[in-house]
């Protein structure tokens, strides 16, 4: 299986490309990024780019021998002006879906595995009291893979969104009581092994929240 990733150089996007890189059943993965991720890997072919909203031919040619995309790329922060949080935030991951979409049309059990942000607001007309503006950008950004999702019907490209909660960096101890009692949270590893999961063998809907993510990640532990 061939995968193609964005953000691999980021926090979660390394985990989850390490995550591919040691998984047997992938046997190739292409990194699309602005910069090398600093890992040598017979696996692993690294293709820079820039500007997200739009693809050159050759890259479109790798993407056509894939059969997933795991898309990892976003800023945890809003960037500012808004125009460019929504340039990196929205329209880079709502062009890759589209230009993969595209490029492995007519190819059976594509997917497409879509890392959200913190708190997605789906409802454009609710009113939030903390990051209002980026919260519903990124659950208009939802909304619209679901419609791609849908548009593609049942033989297309199926699109998965990874909604982790409140991520927690490796040897955290997920059961500590507090963290449990507060916070929905993951273990970033747990978080990359599930999306890898749902990049082989995708899930039962494309809204994959935080509880499921870790039952995945332990069911594909438990497999091994
Ligand atoms: N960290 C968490 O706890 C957490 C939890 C839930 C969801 N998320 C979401 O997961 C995504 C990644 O989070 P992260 O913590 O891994 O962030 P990160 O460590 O800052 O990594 C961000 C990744 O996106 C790339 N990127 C950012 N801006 C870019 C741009 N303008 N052009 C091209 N590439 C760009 C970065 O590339 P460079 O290395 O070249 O900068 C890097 O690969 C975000 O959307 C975030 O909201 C994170």
């Amino acid at each position: 299986m061939k995968i193609v990733i964005t953000g691999s150089t980021g926090w979660v996007g390394n985990a989850v490309l390490k995550k591919c890189l040691s998984t047997p059943a992938i046997t190739s993965v292409v990194s699309i990024s602005r910069r090398a991720p600093e890992i040598n890997d017979d696996k692993l072919t690294t293709i820079l780019h820039d500007d997200f909203s739009s693809y050159p031919n050759a890259i479109i040619e790798k993407m056509k021998t894939a059969d997933a995309c795991i898309y990892c790329l976003g800023t945890n922060i809003p960037v500012k002006p808004a125009e460019l949080n929504r340039k990196i935030n929205f329209d880079y991951a709502l062009a890759t879906a589209n230009a993969f979409s595209e490029a492995t049309k007519n190819k059976p059990s594509i997917r497409f595995v879509y890392l959200s942000g913190a708190l997605p607001e789906k409802d454009p007309n609710k009113r939030l009291w903390i990051l209002e503006d980026n919260r519903k950008m990124r659950g208009e950004l939802e909304n619209a893979l679901l419609k791609l999702d849908q548009e593609a019907g049942p033989t297309g490209m199926k699109i998965y969104i990874a909604r982790p909660g409140f991520v927690q960096p490796p040897g955290a101890n997920v059961r500590t009581w507090l963290i449990s009692t507060i916070a929905n949270a993951i273990l970033q590893d747990d978080l990359a092994a599930a999306m890898v999961q749902l990049a082989l063998e995708g899930s039962s809907g494309p809204l994959v929240e935080n509880a499921e993510l870790k039952s995945i990640a332990s069911s594909a532990k438990t497999s091994l």
